[in-house]
């Protein structure tokens, strides 16, 4: 007999093929069994039973009443180990973060405080938890995360400081989710998500964050460029329609990623909007000055880099207008769950020229010329390089010329260099939006503060 014959004779038959496979099957079920038994949540949930017998077991020892504890021991030992789900129907949302932090279950833990400070059972009496039921809430509605997961990467977990990232790597291998939009919230920005029902309510506890960056916002001017909710410049993007739901496949970290600013792993939402404020725009979107880029090389078209200015804030200020930033984000939330913010009245003024300060305000005008309109931003390719400081040119204009430059604006037409780009910044048309007593005191408020002794 050959070998060849041997082989299909003896060994490679039918009935051979079907043990190897049976073997196979087998293993394959024996394999998805240890995955299954290991799963990293289960480990909670036992350590969780571990802890409370162990309490219990105390409290028997101290001889307190044994039959309600006996029957408490028993129910606690039978209790399958299983993943909790939340459904809150009402929002739309199935939030299984209990799996794991089992301490937060009112089921297991009625009182909703145990003494567990192992994380995650810590549960705290935490207000705010307290005033919003787990099973109308769920988790994420707040934390943000992905509710489904069952996994500590998964869930989307974020480190507070550089301290906890580098333990969670260890601990943890922790990662950012890739291509998870809505990574919790870590710290004081959990605060951003309470806009969503308590619209701009400034009185609602830790909101502070919302509030300052909030006022902030008002009083650099950002509402001369960018819009929030179609109200505002049309320069710059919405950013509450656009930006603080933008899709990461929309936002071209390339630059920033190329240049240090962040690594690949740190590309979310949240630090694209960070960057804005912690670093100079202009190197995240630094355009393409000279048209090398451009497709036709013989007739290149340049594009000026963002005309975004770097404002130079302090890491406070910055968080807070992150957390600002990102509370303008907007879900569909059913009408009963939402707390319209009190009318704030219109502020009462003593003098026109007090108005007209306002108004220069309430329309971002600072965003271009200065807080006090006597810092012009720098505009690339603009002649002269920057937006005009008013104190120093609105004395040259009667109060009709500057009516006229307000409401039409000026087109961005005179370039340093003629082959640049087209300056990115232009002063806008204002048209009907400013009117009446509020024009009339803006320009009053102008040349109140026109530099009079000026030597020409
Ligand atoms: C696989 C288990 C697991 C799941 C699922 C899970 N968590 Fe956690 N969570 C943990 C562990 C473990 C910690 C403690 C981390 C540490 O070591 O500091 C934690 C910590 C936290 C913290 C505190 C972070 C801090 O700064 O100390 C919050 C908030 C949190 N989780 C919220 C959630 C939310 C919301 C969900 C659901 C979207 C969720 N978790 C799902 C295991 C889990
Ligand atoms: C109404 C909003 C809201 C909901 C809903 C909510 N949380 Fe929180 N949670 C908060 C706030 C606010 C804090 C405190 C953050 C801070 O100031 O540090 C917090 C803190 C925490 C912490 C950290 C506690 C610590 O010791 O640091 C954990 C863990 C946590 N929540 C888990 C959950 C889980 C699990 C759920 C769902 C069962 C949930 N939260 C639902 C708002 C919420
Ligand atoms: C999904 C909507 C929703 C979100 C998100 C939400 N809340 Fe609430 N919150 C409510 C509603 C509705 C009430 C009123 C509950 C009631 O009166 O029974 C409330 C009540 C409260 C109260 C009690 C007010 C009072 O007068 O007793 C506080 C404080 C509070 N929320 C803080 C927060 C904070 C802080 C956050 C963000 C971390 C937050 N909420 C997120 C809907 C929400
Ligand atoms: C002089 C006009 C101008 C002012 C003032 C201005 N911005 Fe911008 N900003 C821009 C432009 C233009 C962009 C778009 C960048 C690009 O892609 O070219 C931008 C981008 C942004 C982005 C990223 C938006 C996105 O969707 O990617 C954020 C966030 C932002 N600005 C916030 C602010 C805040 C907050 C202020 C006030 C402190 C402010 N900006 C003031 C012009 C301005
Ligand atoms: C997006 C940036 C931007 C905003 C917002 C803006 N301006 Fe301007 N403004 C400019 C630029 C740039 C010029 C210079 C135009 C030119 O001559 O090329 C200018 C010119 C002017 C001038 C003419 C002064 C001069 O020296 O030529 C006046 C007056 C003026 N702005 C007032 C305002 C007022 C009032 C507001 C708010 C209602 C405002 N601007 C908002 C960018 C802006």
């Amino acid at each position: 007999m050959s070998f060849r014959e041997a082989f299909f004779n003896k060994f490679f038959t039918l009935r051979n093929l079907f043990f190897l496979f049976n073997f196979l099957v087998l293993f394959m079920f024996l394999y998805a069994v240890l995955k299954d038994v290991q799963r990293e949540w289960k480990d909670y949930q036992k350590e969780y039973k571990r802890l409370e017998i162990s309490k219990i077991k105390e409290k028997m020892n101290r001889g307190e009443s044994k039959d309600i504890l006996k029957d408490l021991l028993r129910s606690v030992r039978r209790r399958p180990l299983e993943i909790k789900q939340i459904l809150a129907t009402d929002l739309k949302r199935v939030d299984r973060c209990l799996t794991c932090h089992v301490g937060y279950d009112g089921l297991t833990n009625a009182s909703l405080i145990n003494g567990f400070t192992e994380h995650p059972f810590a549960a705290p009496k935490n207000k705010i938890h307290d005033k919003h039921p787990f099973d109308k809430y769920g988790c994420a509605i707040c934390h943000e995360g992905q509710g489904l997961a069952t996994t500590f990467v998964g869930a989307g977990h974020m480190p507070k400081d550089e301290a906890q990232k580098s333990e969670w790597k260890k601990k943890y291998k922790w990662h950012v989710v890739e291509f998870w939009e809505q990574p919790m919230k870590a710290g004081p920005l959990i605060y951003a998500s309470c806009n969503k029902c308590h619209e701009s309510h400034p009185d609602v506890e830790g909101m502070e964050i919302v509030k300052k960056g909030q006022q902030i916002f008002r009083e650099s001017g950002c509402i001369g460029c960018h819009q929030v909710r179609g109200e505002g410049g049309t320069i710059a993007p919405d950013l509450a329609e656009e930006t603080s739901v933008k899709p990461l496949t929309r936002i071209d970290f390339g630059h920033a990623v190329t240049s240090g600013l962040i690594t690949k792993e740190e590309r979310t939402l949240e630090n694209w909007i960070r960057l804005h404020f912690t670093t100079a725009p202009t190197a995240l979107t630094p355009g393409d000055p000279e048209g090398h880029l451009s497709p036709d090389s013989k007739n290149p078209q340049p594009v000026a880099p963002t005309g975004m200015p770097y404002f130079g804030f302090t890491p406070e200020e910055s968080e807070s207008l992150v957390a600002y930033v990102t509370s303008l984000k907007k879900e569909m939330i059913p009408y009963t769950y939402r707390i319209p913010a009190a009318k704030t009245p219109e502020p009462q003024f003593a003098s026109s020229t007090a108005h007209g300060r306002y108004v220069f305000q309430k329309y971002g005008c600072g965003g271009c010329h200065g807080k006090n309109a006597d810092s012009g931003i720098p505009v690339f390719n603009k002649q002269g390089g920057r937006a005009p400081d008013l104190v120093k040119t609105v004395g040259t204009f009667t109060r009709a010329e500057l009516v006229k430059k307000i409401q039409e604006g000026v087109n961005p037409e005179e370039k340093e260099d003629i082959k640049g780009p087209t300056p990115p910044i232009y002063m806008p048309s204002f048209k009907d939006r400013i009117k009446g007593s509020e024009m009339e005191n803006l320009v009053t408020y102008l040349q109140s503060i026109a530099v009079k002794d000026e030597v020409w």
